[in-house]
């Protein structure tokens, strides 16, 4: 893969069954998403003016869905940011590898649905920014 940028980050329109007894949305790896789905995990009782995130991943696909209430997702490719508001069940932001992101800005009671293309790994993690900065600007995503 090229180098990352923040335009490889998209939100994705995801499919939606509508009936009268409410909503069904469906996400499948290959389907919805350009990746496998290995792991699911979500994000909930965010107390409020809390962030999450503020790291990125080397290998690590995500969408990342606003499953109930909103946030705010900052994407930063150590050369442009932009801010992504999600606040539908039935899209998801796609965040390829080698990007920086930051949730903020939840809203009560929301729920931050994460399906991921691969088992949790702690060595996918660049935790530090200064340190994701510098792994950017060599030969990696
Ligand atoms: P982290 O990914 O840093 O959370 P966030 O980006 O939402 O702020 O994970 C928080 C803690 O949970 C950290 O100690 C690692 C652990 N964790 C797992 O053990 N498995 C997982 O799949 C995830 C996502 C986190």
């Amino acid at each position: 893969m090229d180098k990352s940028t923040i335009c490889d980050c998209d939100v994705l329109p995801l499919s939606k069954i509508h009936n009268r007894a409410g909503n069904i949305t469906i996400v499948e790896g290959h389907v919805n998403v350009p990746f496998s789905i290995r792991r699911i995990y979500y994000l909930y009782d965010i107390p409020g003016g809390e962030s999450r995130g503020g790291h990125a991943h080397k290998e690590l696909y995500q969408l990342i869905v606003a499953a109930s209430g909103s946030f705010d997702v900052l994407l930063d490719d150590g050369l442009n940011k932009k801010i992504i508001r999600l606040n539908r069940p039935d899209y998801g932001l796609l965040v390829v590898p080698g990007i920086w992101r930051e949730l903020f800005e939840f809203s009560s009671g929301s729920v931050c649905l994460v399906l991921a293309s691969e088992k949790y790994d702690e060595d996918d993690y660049l935790r530090e920014y200064d340190y994701f900065k510098t792994w950017k600007s060599k030969d990696n995503v």
